[in-house]
């Protein structure tokens, strides 16, 4: 567990970057720090790993006291991922991904196969790129690197500062499917910031939303920021999209499907339950009869419509947040 105790930060320049900032990360969760640009997240990231430290206050992690360990070994249990991938342009993709590896002495034969190991996780073919150079790879690739090299010595904690933030946005997106597949088996506590809030969304467990100086102003899972903004200030972060936004989270809600004592109609596709309405209306706009099929298990629940959207949303907002998708 990370837990930061009365953080502060203030630079020479006299910005006061975290003010007096108390956060608790829960193990093997993926927790993402969004706010505004200039509200502290990289110093607060930067902070756990000791690239900064703190004026006031203190960082614990596994309730140990960061000051008291020599930042270079604090470093190798912290894996790093930056936007710029700040990989070593002269060194081959397999020399980057075994940097951590060789810092603790490991042995060749067993580095190799590591490096193997994770360049195939990652998705890039240990035979055709390990022995490319970054310059020879696509921004999207080098991220991929960036984030197998942050894995390689299986460090408890990754620390990811926007590491989506420099590709386009299919990359990026693709990129967040495979980190969050990635993160299913792996289980790291994670670190992650962004000022994407829809990333925030797909990647977290828990989203820690900040005001300038660090303040928290909600920290909660992505389904309660999403329908239940603690703040005018959330609420307006989240911004105008914030209903589309919701559709994602929240699940179909059975008293809103159409005919449930009917039968589905031939050629409507068929959608589970407990999909979100974000599927389940993907699937109705496919249909030519614009509804979509909705089965409970073997059972027939009714047909989805436009209709049943609006209010599944609107009960939701009504009735509280039994219906919203867990574990986005
Ligand atoms: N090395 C630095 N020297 C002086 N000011 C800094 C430094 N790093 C960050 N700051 C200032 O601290 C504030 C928070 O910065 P930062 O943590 O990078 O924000 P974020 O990552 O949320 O965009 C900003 O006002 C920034 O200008
Ligand atoms: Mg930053």
């Amino acid at each position: 567990m990370i837990r930061l105790e009365n953080v502060t930060k203030q630079f020479a320049s006299g910005s006061n970057a975290v003010r007096d900032l108390t956060l608790e990360i829960a193990d093997g969760l993926t927790c993402v720090l969004i706010g505004p640009s200039g509200c502290g997240k990289t110093t607060t990231l930067r902070m756990i790993n000791r690239l900064i430290d703190p004026d006031h206050g203190r960082v614990m992690v596994d309730g140990v006291d960061t000051r008291t360990v020599d930042p270079a070994t604090l470093r190798l249990k912290m894996g790093y991922v930056i936007q710029q991938t700040g990989l070593f342009p002269h060194m081959t993709i397999g020399g980057n991904v075994g940097t951590v590896p060789r810092l603790w002495n490991w042995d060749r034969k067993r580095i190799a196969r590591r490096v193997d190991e994770l360049l195939e996780l990652v998705g890039l073919p240990p035979p055709e790129y390990r022995d490319r150079y970054p310059h020879q790879l696509s921004g999207g690739q080098r991220q991929r690197v960036g984030f197998a090299r942050a894995l390689a010595a299986d460090p408890p904690i990754l620390l990811m500062d926007e590491p989506f933030g420099a590709v386009d946005r299919i990359t990026r997106e693709r990129l967040q499917q495979e980190f969050i597949s990635i993160q299913r088996s792996m289980r790291k506590t994670v670190v992650f910031v962004t000022h994407d809030i829809d990333e925030a969304v797909i990647v977290g467990d828990r989203i820690c939303l900040l005001k300038m100086q660090a303040e928290i102003a909600q920290y909660d899972t992505p389904e309660k920021i999403l329908t239940r903004p603690a703040s005018e200030y959330v609420a307006e972060f989240l911004g105008r999209e914030r209903l589309v936004r919701r559709m994602s989270v929240v699940r179909i809600n059975p008293q809103t499907l159409d005919e449930p004592d009917g039968g589905p109609r031939t050629g409507e596709p068929r959608v589970p339950l407990s999909s979100t309405l974000t599927e389940a209306f993907a699937a109705a706009l496919s249909s030519p009869t614009e509804r979509a099929a909705v089965f409970d298990g073997d059972r027939y629940a009714g047909a989805f419509t436009a209709t049943s959207l609006l209010e599944s949303l609107r009960r939701e907002s009504v009735e509280g947040g039994d219906n919203v998708a867990a574990g986005v």
